[in-house]
């Protein structure tokens, strides 16, 4: 049985993503961590604006309603123009707002993501960082997980071809497994 329930925010809509197979990779891998991965989709959900705070659009309140029943948030990030890509930004708008109803406040959570650069997604995990310290989520700091892309690294159902990796993706997702236990231990 996993030890915890982990909501994961793949960043990117692309049908060939390819940290949709880093995702896969780590939904794989994730019970070797005690872990349990399930996805939270961002791809129906409208641009945010504050009208929407006095009737929340159903798939609004169902994201919000899922970050606040898990254990703990994961999110797999593309960089895009050295930022975050717009939808993950707008998943964490919608899950901070109404005002006072932060869905993030006191949450567990983690940032990996991969690109074919070579400080794969450096940057735009910083900025999810930024934005999640603000939202009060306890954010894994160590290790950090920059995975630089190269075609047949991982396949389209999340088989991962070098064992370096594999192994290194286990040690984050075990490290994630130790922060979720002892944040949620410091809030009882
Ligand atoms: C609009 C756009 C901006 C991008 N900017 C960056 C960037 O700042 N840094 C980077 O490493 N790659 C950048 N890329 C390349 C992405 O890393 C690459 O397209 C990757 O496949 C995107 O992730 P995904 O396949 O999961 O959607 C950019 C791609 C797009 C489409």
């Amino acid at each position: 049985m996993p030890e915890f329930t982990v909501r994961t925010i793949v960043g990117s809509l692309s049908e060939k993503s390819i940290n949709r197979k880093l995702f896969r990779a780590l939904d794989r891998l994730a019970p070797e961590a005690g872990l349990q991965l399930v996805e939270l989709p961002i791809k129906d959900l409208p641009l945010y604006n504050h009208d929407f705070d006095a009737d929340y659009p159903e798939v609004a309140t169902q994201l919000k309603n899922d970050v606040e029943a898990a254990d703990a948030v994961l999110i797999v990030t593309p960089e895009y123009n050295r930022s975050m890509p717009a939808g993950v930004k707008n998943a964490l708008d919608w899950a901070s707002r109404p005002w006072g109803t932060n869905s993030f406040d006191g949450k567990p959570a983690a940032v990996i993501g991969t690109s074919p650069g070579a400080i794969g997604t450096a940057i735009a995990q910083n900025h999810v960082r930024g934005v999640l310290a603000f939202l009060a989520a306890p954010t894994l700091a160590q290790p950090e997980a920059y995975i630089q892309d190269r075609p047949g690294l991982i396949d389209d159902e999340g088989e991962i071809a070098d064992e370096s990796t594999r192994a290194f993706l286990v040690q984050y997702l075990t490290a994630f497994r130790e922060h979720i236990a002892k944040t949620l231990r410091a809030e009882r």
